[in-house]
């Protein structure tokens, strides 16, 4: 037993050994690539998709057409026009087809250490196609809305996979949003069927989803909508199968429904410009923005970027600790891989349970080549010391990559050095959920000189500018600073919001016209290297989750007892930023413990556990402009103790309000 262990070691370091030559070998090789790119991006692109399985071919000129700028019209993107595809059949029967069928396709750990699942691509194929066989039993049909709120386990990649093989648009809801934030996502795209579990263990906590699922339900009845179906997977731990609330009109019992259907159903050849999936995110104002993307432009944006900024091939292993909730889940851990026929690495509980060495055990046990996580994790991890990533054999790692927010430099030389032991590229992936892929990265080069913190430079096809904000002009030299726009169209940028293209126009179009706004400023080098520094709107990134201040403005609000709130981000050592909220209460004497409780509590099941705020600051009153406009910039002030830099506070209509509330910081 012993000598067989020493003998996989001895195999993993020869096999790690071999190293491939990169990809785009040369910076001329990556300009010259790019130059094209940009050039004649309808001819790169036909030329880039080329590499996919389409049953109708689009024609290599005339299917590209757009207007980007609102002066000349409505805002509309096409993509491979003419074409028609299936990204279930590119993920999955492509592979089949070419004698991949064995090759393991996803590689699940759960809660506990000891809860491993492999599933090869002929099974996932089989099981999605058994999922999307059930989804038309119960009438979902093309263009129909399917909500998933499910965990992490391979049951969700397989349902988000189960409606793109028969055209359903997937609503994914990440399982840490409470009922009334699912009842909203149910009611805002009308999803008749929602795919969930009876609950997860995450660490020694239990989370329960199923009985959200069904006060979700409720709620989105009681406004006049009914969801038809609810098919529930029993995961074992959190929630017996016979203590879960049943609706036998309404719910089915994923194992016994799913095992009867036929593992065959051949995928519905939809139009590149189809929608493929919905996926809420936050934006300024209390309303989450369903941001849709489309069948064609969403695959090839995920396929090459797998490509090039992971040289991701078949057969390789590759680690993301995303969860499926989010755009990262979507396009780095369920489509890019699997349309690069690798093999993903997944963990369904907690990165840090039952210890600081979970992943890197993970990493070392399947030999993983590439490790894609988020700064947040990173500074956790890196908290919990050195000899957890030392502990593991991690010489199998190749490229390491980095997503969600600016990775600071601590974080950035921790990852290169003690996990990647000064030899791994990292890859840090500047993106948003609107554009599908990542826009910006260094790539994995030996060339590129990566510089700790940069997001480096534009991807294929990407135009990067940075604006001046106070006059919307484009500033041209090499070395400048500013808001980022985006020059252009991509194959992978959301089309729109569902059920508002005037949000999405008056978001990402008007503001600074004929670009895509970001709502991120940037700095860039003389070198030509990115650097985001932050949003410059009211959004904020806690532990990688994007949350809207409005957002839980609006849900303090709801509270009986609060008269009015002000949200901003903080700086946070471990979560990026956190939230920080002032309120005013209907009158003073209430400013208790139990009262801060009920108002946390309240946002918890408005919104969800993430989006509770760290700290409430007891406001009696906000600073405010005299036209009313609550002064954000000297609150930001107040809740960091740097009130000797509050800068002109002439505009203030009530200039006592700032000194009351520097008293009540900390009370
Ligand atoms: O502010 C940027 C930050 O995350 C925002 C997008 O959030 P979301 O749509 O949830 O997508 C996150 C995963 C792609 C951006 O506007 N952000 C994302 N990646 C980075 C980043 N900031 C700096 N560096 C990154 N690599």
């Amino acid at each position: 037993m012993q000598r067989l262990e020493v003998l996989s070691r001895q195999l993993t370091a020869a096999q790690a050994s071999e190293d491939r030559a990169p990809l785009l070998a040369t910076r001329a090789e990556y300009d010259a690539m790019y130059r094209r790119s940009v050039e004649d991006p309808e001819g790169f692109w036909g030329e880039m998709a080329s590499g996919y399985h389409w049953q109708e071919k689009f024609p290599a000129r005339g299917h590209l057409q757009y207007n980007t700028d609102v002066r000349r019209g409505p805002v509309s993107v096409q993509f491979f026009r003419g074409g028609t595809t299936n990204i279930s059949y590119n993920c999955l029967d492509r592979w089949v087809a070419a004698g991949r069928g064995d090759q393991t396709c996803f590689i699940w750990e759960g809660n506990e250490e000891s809860d491993r699942r492999t599933v090869t691509y002929r099974q996932l194929l089989e099981e999605v196609s058994r999922l999307a066989n059930w989804m038309q039993s119960v009438g979902v049909k093309k263009g129909d809305a399917v909500t998933i709120y499910l965990p992490m386990v391979v049951e969700l990649p397989a349902a988000m996979l189960a409606c793109a093989r028969i055209g359903a648009v997937h609503s994914v809801v990440f399982g840490g949003f409470s009922a009334d934030a699912v009842a909203q996502r149910i009611l805002d795209c009308k999803g008749k069927v929602v795919l969930t579990a009876t609950g997860v263990m995450r660490g020694a906590k239990p989370v329960l989803l199923k009985p959200i699922v069904d006060e979700a339900v409720a709620l989105a009845a009681k406004q006049g909508f009914n969801v038809s179906s609810v098919l529930c997977l029993e995961v074992p731990g959190a929630l017996p199968a016979s203590r879960t609330p049943w609706n036998p009109a309404r719910d089915v019992w994923w194992g016994d429904a799913i095992p009867k259907m036929s593992p065959v159903c051949p995928p519905v050849w939809l139009a590149a410009e189809d929608r493929s999936f919905l996926l809420y995110t936050s934006g300024s104002t209390g309303k989450p923005k369903g941001v849709v993307h489309t069948v064609g432009g969403y695959m090839i944006g995920a396929g090459v970027t797998c490509r090039y900024l992971f040289d991701m091939r078949p057969g390789d292993i590759f680690m993301n600790t995303a969860d499926c909730g989010w755009i990262t889940g979507h396009t780095y851990l369920a489509y890019g891989p699997l349309l690069c026929g690798v093999s993903v690495v997944m963990l369904g509980g907690v990165p840090t349970y039952p210890d600081g060495g979970r992943l890197w055990r993970m990493a070392e046990r399947y030999k993983a080549r590439t490790f894609y996580t988020a700064p947040t994790l990173l500074r956790s991890l890196l908290q919990l010391g050195d000899a957890w990533p030392r502990q593991s054999d991690l010489s199998s790692l190749r490229i390491l990559g980095s997503v969600g927010e600016p990775i600071n430099e601590h974080a950035w030389h921790w990852y290169h050095e003690v996990v990647g032991d000064s030899r791994c590229p990292i890859v840090d992936t500047w993106w948003q959920t609107e554009t599908g892929s990542a826009m910006m990265a260094p790539l994995p080069a030996p060339w590129m000189n990566a510089k700790p913190g940069s997001a480096g430079l534009p991807f294929f096809g990407v135009c990067p500018v940075i604006l001046d904000p106070a006059t919307g002009n484009e500033i041209v030299s090499t070395a400048a600073e500013g808001v980022l726009a985006l020059r252009g169209v991509w194959p992978s940028m959301a089309r729109t919001l569902h059920g508002d293209h005037e949000r999405f126009e008056s978001v990402y179009f008007a503001p600074y016209k004929g670009y895509y706004f970001t709502g991120d400023g940037c700095r860039r080098d003389a070198d030509g290297h990115y650097w985001i520094t932050g949003r410059v709107d009211d959004v904020i990134n806690v532990s990688g989750h994007r949350i809207g201040t409005a957002e839980v403005e609006s849900a303090l609000t709801e509270h009986a007892d609060c008269a009015e709130a002000a949200v901003i981000g903080v700086e946070h050592g471990i979560k990026g930023q956190a939230i920080y909220a002032f309120v005013t209460l209907r009158g003073h004497d209430h400013q208790t413990e139990a009262m801060r409780k009920g108002l946390m509590d309240h946002v918890r099941k408005v919104i969800g556990p993430f989006a509770v705020p760290e700290v409430i600051h007891w406001a009696p009153a906000l600073p405010k402009t005299r036209s009313g406009k609550i002064m954000r910039r000297v609150l930001r002030k107040i809740a960091t103790g740097e009130e000797k830099e509050l800068g002109d506070v002439s505009t203030l209509a009530e200039p006592g309000v700032v000194e009351m509330l520097i008293k009540l910081r900390g009370k």
